[in-house]
């Protein structure tokens, strides 16, 4: 074995006669770092990486055997050395006491010198063995690790595809998508920080309703043209088509979620495609929902797309100013919103301003 590839080993005994005898037991297999006192030893270590450490129990005048163990445990760096304690009492509760403390071995004085080699050699081949299962671990939960996030990114540029496929013929640029997501994430966060009974969001919640959001409007694809980018204002048999793209959202939705089975994601999804033109009031569509029937993250949404739509030119409409938009949103607390979720809009005018502006935010 090479100079480099031997292991150190830390020896600790006031007693200068078993130093020696250490010493010339196990010189030819490892680096023996010699000391008298614990107080000197554990001076060394904060400098010197050590393999092992023999550990005399008793040493008067100075720190004893136990109060070494102690400090060695408390000490992130140190935690893992193994410690074999060397013990001179047969008949004590030395070796059960330092076996409660972190030791992994301990050996009888007077030492018996095959006794050591074997205890030491043996200590050494564990600890390697730990090494090497902590180093494997590590590497694999990197592994999976990057692997999942890789999942986790293809999983939102899919959605992000999809949710502008679905609205490339009445907004060309995504655009409305990222505001409008954007403003649903700045209320879910809201709900998240300050907890209110019936609004509670967890943070994966909320991550799931702004991303599940993006689909909102994905039953326009089966919405006609001549219907959907008509330049003014629809008849109300047109209309009706209109109020039919929540059910063709939702349908899409379920047959994603009978294929994949129940998933957050979806779930949040498909409530928002099917409720986010229902009203607080009952007089949405398509099933006239009341209230606290209409799922969270659809209300939410609801917010979000017509502050959107307010604030956007149409085909049929001109572009409200935000102080207008912000208005009406509010004219419309308790009929069409939520009154509570309005309150949280109220509290965040500026971060919708800058959403609209394009400043800040993703
Ligand atoms: P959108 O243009 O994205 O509008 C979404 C929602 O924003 C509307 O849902 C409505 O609640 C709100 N909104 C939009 N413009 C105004 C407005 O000027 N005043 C007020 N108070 N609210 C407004 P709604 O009405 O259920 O419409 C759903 C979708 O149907 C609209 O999405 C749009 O694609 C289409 N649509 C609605 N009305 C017309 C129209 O008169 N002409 C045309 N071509 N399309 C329309
Ligand atoms: C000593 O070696 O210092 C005394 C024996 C013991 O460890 O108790
Ligand atoms: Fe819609």
């Amino acid at each position: 074995m090479s100079e480099d590839e031997r292991k150190t080993i830390l020896a600790i005994d006031d007693d200068p006669i078993i130093l020696n005898q250490i010493m010339s037991i196990l010189k030819d297999g490892y680096t023996i770092r010699p000391f008298t006192s614990g107080e000197a030893a554990l001076k060394f270590l904060e400098a010197h990486p050590v393999d092992l450490i023999l550990l005399d129990c008793n040493m008067p005048g100075g720190m004893s055997g136990f109060e070494v163990l102690a400090k060695l445990h408390d000490t992130a760096d140190y935690k893992s050395i193994p410690v074999i304690f060397l013990t001179g009492s047969v008949d004590g509760d030395d070796e059960v006491n330092a076996l409660a403390n972190g030791a992994m071995d301990y050996l009888l004085k007077p030492i018996k010198d095959r006794s050591l080699a074997k205890r030491v050699s043996l200590q050494i081949e564990l600890q390697d063995y730990r090494n090497e299962l902590t180093q494997l671990v590590a590497a694999r939960t990197e592994e999976l690790r990057l692997a999942n996030t890789k999942l986790l990114e293809r999983e939102k540029i899919t959605l992000d595809l999809l949710a502008r496929a679905g609205d490339l013929r009445d907004h060309d640029t995504g655009e409305h998508i990222n505001r409008t997501t954007n403003y649903v994430r700045i209320v879910a966060e809201d709900l998240v920080q300050n907890p209110k009974a019936g609004y509670e969001l967890t943070v994966l919640r909320a991550q799931d309703i702004v991303e599940a959001a993006k689909l909102h409007d994905i039953g326009k694809v089966a919405m006609p043209d001549g219907v959907l980018l008509k330049p003014g204002k629809l008849t109300p048999e047109e209309f009706d088509i209109i109020k039919t793209h929540p059910i063709h959202g939702a349908q899409l939705l379920d047959d994603a979620v009978d294929k994949l089975g129940d998933d957050d994601l979806l779930r949040e999804a498909r409530n928002i495609a099917y409720a986010h033109h229902e009203k607080w009031n009952g007089s949405g569509y398509p099933r006239k929902l009341v209230g606290e029937d209409i799922p969270l993250s659809a209300r939410i949404t609801a917010i979000a797309d017509v502050f959107d739509a307010l604030t956007s030119e149409r085909p049929y409409k001109n572009a409200f100013s935000n102080e207008d938009a912000f208005r009406i949103l509010y004219e419309d607390a308790g009929s069409h919103f939520d009154p509570y979720l309005i309150e949280v809009v109220k509290r965040h005018e500026k971060d919708f301003e800058n959403i609209r502006a394009g400043i800040g935010r993703e």
